[in-house]
């Protein structure tokens, strides 16, 4: 059995052992730049320590989780060329140390060798259809976040389903991957996509709150995004739902903005949400989904020692800075 930080170690050396062609350069770069600069690897860890609940050989399934990370890095590229992101990991975004169409392209190509290594790591039906659920479903929750940011009557259930869509799904899906592969119960199958899809849940609302009150010397993303774009996030379809009149005519002025400053948009919807508390209210939105998530954990039928390690993980993330 092992730790998440032994896992961790694996992937990264695996993740840094991917073979690309030479040529084009500048197709392969950026794909190698983004998968070296850092990343929590938190999917494919998920998803090898779905599989170890259950087999101890996780090398065995690792260009599955290879798979799932490289499609995660993809998205990445994308996603910060959609949200107009010029730090990621603490480095320059792809689209901002090359061009637009590197990071399409570039996206474009990791998304292909994604399924690559899936189809290389070992073929389960389930799974593969489990992976394409996955991923597909993440672009519709990608589609929705850029849809809602020129919307204003976003409720919080769209915007939970949205997270459950472009961020819950590939945390649950890894698990499931993993949990499938290991050969487990379809009861616990489920139960482990529970447990990731409620993790996920709170690891967007906890990304979003970070976006606002990171530190940034840990964020490693700059600060303020989400407001700069009028994301719609739980905590700003909060502040509407506090705010009084003249608070909530301050955020539309802000919201319809056409050229805004963005630093002092950042400071004035900051600002407001201060006042409101809302901060507060997410972080405790936050720990009610992890206590969610790992009553779905507790239920699996495993012995108690060999989930240990997840529930560990799941502290820890609970607690990130980044
Ligand atoms: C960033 O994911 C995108 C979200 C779903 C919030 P991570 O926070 O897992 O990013 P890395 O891979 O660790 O950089
Ligand atoms: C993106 O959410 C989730 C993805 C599917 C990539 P965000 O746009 O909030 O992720 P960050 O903050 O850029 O990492
Ligand atoms: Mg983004
Ligand atoms: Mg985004
Ligand atoms: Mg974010």
């Amino acid at each position: 059995m092992y730790n998440s930080t032994e896992l961790t170690e694996k992937i990264n050396a695996e993740v840094a052992n991917i073979q690309y062609n030479a040529e084009p350069k500048n197709l392969y770069e950026p794909i190698r730049y983004i998968l070296s600069i850092g990343g929590k690897r938190i999917r494919p860890l998920l998803m090898l320590m779905g599989y170890n609940l259950y087999k101890d050989n996780v090398d065995a399934i690792m260009n599955n989780a290879l798979a799932l990370e490289t499609y995660h890095n993809f998205t990445l590229l994308h996603d910060d060329l959609m949200d107009k992101s010029d730090m990621r990991r603490g480095n320059l975004t792809v689209h901002k140390k090359w061009n637009e169409n590197t990071a399409i392209l570039s996206g474009d190509t990791m998304l292909i060798i994604a399924y690559q290594l899936f189809n290389k790591g070992v073929r389960n039906e389930q799974a593969w259809e489990a992976f394409i659920d996955a991923t597909l479903g993440v672009c519709e929750g990608q589609q929705y976040d850029i849809d809602f940011e020129t919307r204003n009557d976003v409720t919080e259930a769209e915007y939970m389903e949205m997270i459950r869509l472009k961020t819950s799904l590939l945390l649950g899906y890894a698990l499931k991957i993993g949990a499938l592969l290991g050969g487990a119960s379809a009861e616990d199958v489920e139960l482990l996509y529970a447990f990731g899809e409620k993790m996920g849940l709170a690891f967007q609302l906890q990304d979003d709150l970070l976006d606002v009150y990171g530190d940034p010397k840990t964020f490693q993303k700059k600060l303020g995004g989400d407001i700069v774009d009028n994301k719609k996030t739980f905590m700003l379809i909060n502040a509407y739902l506090r705010a009084d009149q003249v608070q909530k005519n301050e955020l539309d002025r802000w919201m319809q903005a056409k050229a805004p400053n963005s630093e002092e948009k950042i400071a004035a919807v900051t600002h407001i949400y201060n006042i409101l508390g809302i901060d507060r209210l997410a972080q405790e939105k936050i720990e009610a989904l992890f206590a969610e998530s790992l009553q779905c954990l507790e239920k699996v039928n495993v012995p108690e020692e060999k989930k240990a390690p997840l529930r560990a993980f799941a502290q820890k993330l609970l607690g990130r800075k980044y």
